[in-house]
């Protein structure tokens, strides 16, 4: 019965992921989203510099999510600038950008599961010797222990699911910094915020903030919906409403899920255990939840 009840949560993972990595094979090899460099909900307002900076120029929001991430939501907890900088999930390479032009001195490796996307990274990379962009799994990062001293992430955690967290982790050296940004169908930010404040401990990792983003998310879904639907407009039908669905455009399920607060949208800033803080709460720590991450 146990096992039985096992094996059927796998095969419905499995089977999700299946879904995820075919919409993302679609997405980064054929549709239209494949010529953007970014791939996220956006957050609005976006600062003056995403929108004067030429690769950008049509998608200031996307890259306004990214420097949130990535710069804004960290500034009071770094010390010095990293020097050496993860993003899982990396996509078409645009927060790899946004990554190169606030943190010059900084190597930079961005990971994604999808080939083309790394593929569109490295492209994008081109003229950046200190940066690079890899095909790998968030699963299992292809990196020895305590690599980096700073990891981000959009809109990925969730698709790699458990396993994120302790990834990240890992790669990360004691003090490291992690700053990631999560989008779930749920209409209590204060749970998910408790779940992920237990997954981060249990991960031999320190929550130092959980930021609610879903105003500027909304702000941004709903200013960027006409440039989305005339994206949209170039996809074969039979993909067209579920795009639009995934794009939050208004009109779709996605779209009134985000307006009635059934959704949550927030980043999480944590801190790599020092080992002797990872002794003494160690009694604290409990499996992760499946629910969250
Ligand atoms: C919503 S997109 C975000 C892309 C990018 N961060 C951005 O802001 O434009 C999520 C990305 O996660 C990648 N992804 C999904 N599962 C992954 C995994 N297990 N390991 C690494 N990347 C994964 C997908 O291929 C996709 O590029």
């Amino acid at each position: 019965m146990i096992l039985r009840r096992l094996l059927g949560r796998a095969r419905h993972r499995a089977f999700r992921e299946a879904v995820n990595a075919w919409f993302f094979r679609f997405a980064y090899g054929l549709s239209p989203a494949r010529r953007g460099a970014f791939f996220n909900t956006g957050y609005a307002p976006a600062p003056e510099w995403t929108a004067q900076y030429a690769p950008f120029k049509d998608e200031p929001l996307q890259a306004a999510l990214c420097d949130f991430v990535l710069w804004e939501a960290v500034q009071s907890y770094l010390a010095t600038p990293p020097l050496a900088i993860l993003e899982i999930g990396c996509g078409q390479g645009g927060g790899l950008l946004v990554a190169a032009k606030r943190y010059p001195a900084a190597k930079i490796t961005g990971v994604d599961l999808d080939a083309n996307a790394a593929r569109l990274s490295q492209k994008r990379l081109a003229g950046l010797p200190n940066a690079r962009a890899l095909k790998a799994n968030g699963q299992a990062l292809p990196f020895a222990d305590g690599s980096f001293d700073f990891v981000y992430s959009i809109g990925t955690a969730s698709y790699v699911g458990v396993a994120f967290l302790s990834e990240a982790a890992r790669a990360l050296r004691p003090g490291g910094l992690i700053s990631f940004q999560v989008g779930y169908a749920s209409p209590s930010f204060a749970r998910q915020a408790e779940i992920v404040r237990r997954n981060c401990w249990a991960a031999g990792l320190e929550p130092l903030a959980v930021i609610d983003i879903i105003e500027p998310v909304i702000q941004a879904i709903v200013a960027d919906a006409p440039r989305k639907a005339a994206q949209l407009a170039r996809v074969p039908w039979p993909f067209r409403r579920y795009a639009a669905n995934a794009a939050g455009l208004p009109g779709t399920p996605s779209h009134a899920s985000y307006v009635n607060g059934e959704r949550v949208s927030y980043v999480v800033v944590a801190q790599k255990r020092q080992a002797e803080l990872d002794r003494m709460v160690s009694g604290y720590s409990e499996r992760p939840s499946e629910s969250v991450i």
